[in-house]
């Protein structure tokens, strides 16, 4: 188990182990500017192309305000300098940065880091 007094090559260890780095679609199966949902096991992951700001993002798929399954249908788009994603069905925003909810509720989303190589994208899952 991790403790902060290990030093930074065991943290580089701790992630090697922990984070699983999936395939989850070609880059060019992900719409300009918006998202698809992929599944890994049984888990639903909202994955963005923010082709504008040239970043991708993942996340949650499910809303948490009424648990719709529904956040890859969300436009995309900024609150300042803050990438962020709105539920289609009541429009509350959360970040794709941090997964805040940047409604003023208190619900967070899950976010998860994402990397493309090759024209192939790479989400990772804590394990
Ligand atoms: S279900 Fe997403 S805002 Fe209500």
């Amino acid at each position: 188990m991790y403790s902060k007094k290990n030093n930074s090559k065991d943290q580089t260890m701790l992630d090697e182990k922990t984070i699983t780095w999936f395939m989850a679609c070609k880059a060019e199966d992900v719409p300009v500017n918006g998202g698809v949902c992929v599944k890994y096991h049984d888990v639903q992951i909202a994955l963005f192309h923010f082709t504008r700001k040239n970043e991708w993002y993942a996340t949650q798929n499910e809303c948490p305000h009424r648990r719709q399954m529904a956040l890859s249908r969300g436009m995309i788009g900024t609150q300042g300098d803050e990438p962020k994603v709105a539920c289609p069905f009541h429009k509350k925003t959360f970040s794709l940065a941090t997964g805040e909810c940047l409604s003023g509720d208190e619900c967070a989303i899950k976010t998860y880091p994402v990397r493309v190589e090759n024209g192939k994208v790479y989400i990772g899952i804590e394990e």
